[in-house]
């Protein structure tokens, strides 16, 4: 029988300390002999021994050449296994072709840095690319990647969950708003592992990698916000997580007041809604079928929270006929009372 690579996961524990001695012993017994008669050696001990189930995600402690994977015992605990994805070994390691990565048969060093002995098989996709991630350019392959095999997809070392919070910071919990696919540590949704063509090891340029999950920001045949729409949804959002609500990365209104105008700043008389930041009761921050992001046409804007009746029975309100409110009144604030544009002699004779 074959000293499987791949135990079944199912078997009983058996001792791995048993085991290890055997191995150990083996070595010592056989290391003057022929890989062959190693093997024959090794096979006779191995028959009969049941599945070493226990191993799970171990490397096998010597593989069917009697060749030593790893000469330290892994703890033996009473924990029953857990059900695992099924290990999956690198071919070259299952295929035994241990000198398409080592110097030799009889030695782990290996034949060049990891970028070169890897890339001999693998299309070497760092070539040609403006952004490389550090360990993956260091050769740091094995950072993430067990070579031999692993039970995790991709062959990676770790779960994905905590692949890149072993040397990144990952989600805190004191943040006010925390991005979905970061929370759930989804990093590969938005970065490439290796390498880009975009800063940060993005897979697509921010505005287009935004736009690929939420479709509906920006509908088709609205009037847009410029930043929005040329995809710099970075200028006010935070990708990760952030101390404001909805991953901005300022509170509104400052947000605004990097590219706006401050209008409310000297003005004596400030419109309630603006001057608490509620910009978002009259604008929509990323587009709207209304003219200046307006989320409702008309007059409706305002009635919604002046009442309609009330408004028609201000005097200077009666011969406004089909004028906007903001014909007359700065939505904003004003130098004038009652938020005129103009004083009242001109603001309330059409
Ligand atoms: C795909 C390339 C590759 C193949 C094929 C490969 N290895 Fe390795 N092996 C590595 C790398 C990479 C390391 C880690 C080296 C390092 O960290 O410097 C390693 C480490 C080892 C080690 C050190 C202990 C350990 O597990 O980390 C041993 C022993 C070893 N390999 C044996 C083998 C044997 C035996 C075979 C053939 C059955 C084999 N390897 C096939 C790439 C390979
Ligand atoms: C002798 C050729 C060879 C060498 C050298 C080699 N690989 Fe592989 N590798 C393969 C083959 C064949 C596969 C399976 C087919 C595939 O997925 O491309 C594979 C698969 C993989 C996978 C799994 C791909 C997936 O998505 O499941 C990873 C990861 C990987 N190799 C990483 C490495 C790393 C890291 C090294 C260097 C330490 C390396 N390989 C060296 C041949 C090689
Ligand atoms: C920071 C962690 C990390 C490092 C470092 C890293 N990888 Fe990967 N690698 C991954 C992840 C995660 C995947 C899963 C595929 C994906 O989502 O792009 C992957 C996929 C792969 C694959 C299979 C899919 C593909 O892109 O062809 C190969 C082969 C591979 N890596 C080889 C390497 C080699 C060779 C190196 C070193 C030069 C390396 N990796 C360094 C994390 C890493
Ligand atoms: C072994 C440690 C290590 C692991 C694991 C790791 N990284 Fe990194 N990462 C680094 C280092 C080192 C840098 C470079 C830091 C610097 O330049 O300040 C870096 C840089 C980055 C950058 C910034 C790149 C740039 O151009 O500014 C991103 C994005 C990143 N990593 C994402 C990831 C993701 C996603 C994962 C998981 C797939 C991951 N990292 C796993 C070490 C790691
Ligand atoms: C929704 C997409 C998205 C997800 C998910 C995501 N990131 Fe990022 N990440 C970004 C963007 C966009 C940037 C660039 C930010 C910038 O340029 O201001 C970035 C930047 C980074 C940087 C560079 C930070 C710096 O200041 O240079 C690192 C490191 C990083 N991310 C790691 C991670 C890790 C680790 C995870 C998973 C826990 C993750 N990211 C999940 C989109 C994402
Ligand atoms: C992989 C898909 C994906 C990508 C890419 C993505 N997002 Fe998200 N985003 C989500 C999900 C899922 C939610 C949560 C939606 C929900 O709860 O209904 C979310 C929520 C948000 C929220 C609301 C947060 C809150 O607290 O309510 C903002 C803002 C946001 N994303 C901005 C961005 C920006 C900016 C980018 C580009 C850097 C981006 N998203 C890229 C999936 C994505
Ligand atoms: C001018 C600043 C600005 C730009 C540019 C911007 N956003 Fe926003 N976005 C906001 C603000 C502010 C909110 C919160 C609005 C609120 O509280 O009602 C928001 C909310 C969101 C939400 C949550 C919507 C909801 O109803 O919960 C998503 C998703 C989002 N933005 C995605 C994007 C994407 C994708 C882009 C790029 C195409 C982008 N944003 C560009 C300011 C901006
Ligand atoms: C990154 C810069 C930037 C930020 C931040 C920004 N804007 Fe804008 N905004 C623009 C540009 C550029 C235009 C188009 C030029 C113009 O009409 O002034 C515009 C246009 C507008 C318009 C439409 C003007 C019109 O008459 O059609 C409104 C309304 C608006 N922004 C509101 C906001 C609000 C509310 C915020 C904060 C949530 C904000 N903007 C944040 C750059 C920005
Ligand atoms: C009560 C509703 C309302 C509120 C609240 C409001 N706006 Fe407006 N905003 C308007 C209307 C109506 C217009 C068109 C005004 C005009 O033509 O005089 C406008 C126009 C704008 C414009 C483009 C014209 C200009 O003045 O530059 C910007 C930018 C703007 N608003 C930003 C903001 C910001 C930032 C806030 C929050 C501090 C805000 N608005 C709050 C109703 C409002
Ligand atoms: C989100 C609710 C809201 C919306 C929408 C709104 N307002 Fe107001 N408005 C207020 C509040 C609150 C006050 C301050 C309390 C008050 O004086 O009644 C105010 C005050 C005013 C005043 C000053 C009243 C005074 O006595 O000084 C004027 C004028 C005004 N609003 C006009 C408008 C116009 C024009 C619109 C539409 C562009 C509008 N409002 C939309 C809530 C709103
Ligand atoms: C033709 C110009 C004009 C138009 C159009 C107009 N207003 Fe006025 N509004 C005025 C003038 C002038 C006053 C000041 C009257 C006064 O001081 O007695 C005023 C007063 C107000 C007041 C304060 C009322 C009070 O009792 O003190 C509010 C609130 C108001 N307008 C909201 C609106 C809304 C909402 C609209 C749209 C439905 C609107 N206005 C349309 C000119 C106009």
């Amino acid at each position: 029988m074959r000293h499987d690579l791949n135990p079944p996961r199912d078997g009983r524990l058996v001792s791995r300390a048993a085991c290890a001695l055997i191995a150990i012993g083996c070595l010592g017994l056989f290391s003057g002999c022929t890989t062959e008669t190693r093997y024959r050696w090794l096979s006779t001990f191995f028959d009969g021994v049941p599945p070493p189930g226990g191993f799970t995600n171990a490397p096998p402690l010597v593989d069917d050449e009697g060749f030593p994977m790893s000469l330290i015992a892994p703890a033996v605990t009473n924990v029953p296994v857990t059900v695992r994805p099924p290990y999956v070994s690198h071919p070259p390691y299952a295929d035994r072709e241990c000198t398409s990565c080592h110097e030799s048969k009889f030695s782990n060093k290996l034949a060049g840095s990891q970028r070169t002995v890897c890339f001999s098989c693998h299309d070497d996709f760092l070539e040609n690319m403006a952004v490389k991630h550090l360990p993956a350019e260091d050769s740091e392959c094995t950072a993430c990647h067990a070579p031999h095999g692993s039970p995790e997809p991709h062959m990676t070392t770790r779960p994905l969950a905590t692949l890149c919070t072993e040397c990144h910071d990952g989600p805190s919990s004191g943040a006010v708003s925390q991005h979905k696919p970061y929370a759930s540590a989804n990093c590969l949704a938005c970065h490439s592992p290796h390498a880009s063509a975009e800063a940060k090891l993005l897979r697509q340029p921010a505005g287009e990698l935004c736009l690929s999950c939420h479709k509906t920001v920006l509908p088709e045949g609205q009037v847009l916000h410029s930043p929005a729409e040329s995809g710099e949804c970075l200028t006010c959002h935070q990708p990760h997580e952030s101390d404001q609500p909805k991953l901005a990365k300022l509170p509104v209104p400052a947000m605004c007041f990097e590219c706006h105008d401050n209008f409310l700043e000297n003005a004596a008389f400030k419109h309630g809604p603006a001057e608490s930041g509620e910009c978002f009761s009259c604008h929509n921050p990323h587009a709207s079928v209304e003219k200046h992001l307006l989320i409702r046409p008309g007059r409706e804007l305002c009635t919604e929270c002046h009442d309609a009746a009330d408004m028609d029975a201000v005097p200077a309100h009666q011969r406004q006929g089909e004028r906007l409110c903001w014909d007359c009144h700065d939505p904003h604030a004003s130098d004038q009372e009652k938020l005129l544009k103009t004083p009242p002699a001109t603001g309330a004779q059409p």
